[in-house]
């Protein structure tokens, strides 16, 4: 097993497939910053399913297990359950998506066909107005809902939901979605805004607190803690009392978990990030073409990762909003 210099195993990669988002919802592309003549990578510089099926495979070696395809919005790749299909067939694996849903309708069955086995949607609110506030899109919370019951349908399970809850936005909405999710089999989870980018603006006053929002549903569907599911999980469990399932709070801003972080990233164009607010990533686009063996890629990768020594999430103030980082179109949530 591969780890840093504080012990954090290497186990998670998040895999962007594609920089294009059909969603531009306010986070990482606003319409003025990416307008409508936003040049989106070119193919030849976005790594191919090979390549990225072949990173991967390196990867499981050292101790990765779950791969999660990102965007940008993913289902805009064209042919992804190919992709899907490639990395099922590695063993050992646990394949996830995360997705804005406004394509699930269409792709559901073909995505499980290809061995996808769970997916997590994004959806802030089901009030359309402030949807579409948020997200800045053309298409309606129905048609997110459409998705999450056609993937339902394909057999993709867990769905999760991820809400990001931002003041004076969707705070007021919060307890509708959990209303609406209860008892539907689906893992709703809220997570606290984050200064992802360098775009979105970020605030801390538009921070609502996982125990905020906790009390808020507690008050009217009263809930209870729930243990881990495995060491270094992102989002704190709660159940409601009555038996009608879960939930989940993503902490991010107020009770960091940097110190159990497992997670990389794989930008579309083949960078490597160890932290969602990395300034810098490596490009392993440049040696998987250069014609490294899996050698020296391993050899890389492990220098990387012992090497490093990210905990923003613990370090974040309103100044530190303000250095550089990747966008987060560029790499997923
Ligand atoms: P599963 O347990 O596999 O379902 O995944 P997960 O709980 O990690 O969920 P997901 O990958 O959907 O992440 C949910 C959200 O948590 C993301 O959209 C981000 O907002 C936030 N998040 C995920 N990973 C990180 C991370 O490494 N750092 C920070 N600060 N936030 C993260
Ligand atoms: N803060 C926290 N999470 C965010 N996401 C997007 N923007 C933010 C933000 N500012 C998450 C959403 C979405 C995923 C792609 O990234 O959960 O599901
Ligand atoms: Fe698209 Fe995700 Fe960025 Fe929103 S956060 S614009 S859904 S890539
Ligand atoms: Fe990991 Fe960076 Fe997120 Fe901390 S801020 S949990 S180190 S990705």
């Amino acid at each position: 097993m591969l780890t840093d210099w504080k012990g954090r195993p290497l186990r998670d990669l998040r895999v962007s497939v594609t920089d294009r988002c059909n969603f531009r919802c306010g986070y990482c592309m606003p319409r003025e910053v990416f307008g409508s003549t936003y040049e989106f990578l070119p193919r030849r510089q976005i790594l191919s399913f090979e390549e990225i099926t072949r990173v991967v495979r390196l990867f499981a070696g050292l101790g990765v297990r779950k791969v999660r395809l990102t965007g940008g919005e993913p289902l805009l790749r064209q042919d992804l359950p190919d992709l899907v299909r490639m990395l099922s067939a590695l063993p050992d694996l646990d394949v996830a998506l995360t997705t804005n849903g406004s394509l699930l309708p269409q792709q559901s069955r073909a995505l499980a066909d290809a061995g996808l086995r769970r997916i997590t949607v994004s959806l802030d609110s089901l009030d359309d107005d402030i949807f579409r506030a948020m997200n800045d899109v053309r298409f309606s919370v129905a048609r997110v809902l459409e998705g999450i019951d056609a993937a339902a349908a394909a057999g993709l399970s867990p769905i999760k939901i991820n809400a990001v809850v931002r003041r004076g936005m969707n705070d007021q909405t919060v307890v509708d979605l959990a209303r609406h999710f209860k008892g539907s089999g689906h893992v709703l989870r809220f997570i606290e805004y984050m200064d992802v980018g360098t775009t979105n603006g970020w605030r801390l006053d538009q921070v609502v607190s996982g125990q905020e929002i906790l009390d808020l549903i507690d008050a009217e569907m009263p809930i209870e803690p729930v243990d881990s599911a495995y060491r270094g999980e992102v989002a704190r469990r709660w159940r409601y009392i009555d038996g009608e399932g879960e939930l989940g709070v993503i902490t991010s801003v107020t009770r960091p978990f940097c110190g159990d972080c497992t997670r990389t990233r794989l930008s579309a164009e083949g960078k490597l990030y160890t932290c969602l607010f990395a300034a810098y990533g490596t490009d392993l686009k440049e040696v998987l073409r250069g014609g490294a063996g899996d050698e020296e890629i391993l050899d890389m990768v492990r220098g990387i990762w012992n090497s490093r020594r990210d905990r923003y999430s613990e370090v974040r103030t309103e100044e530190t909003t303000g250095l550089d980082r990747i966008e987060m179109s560029y790499i997923g949530g």
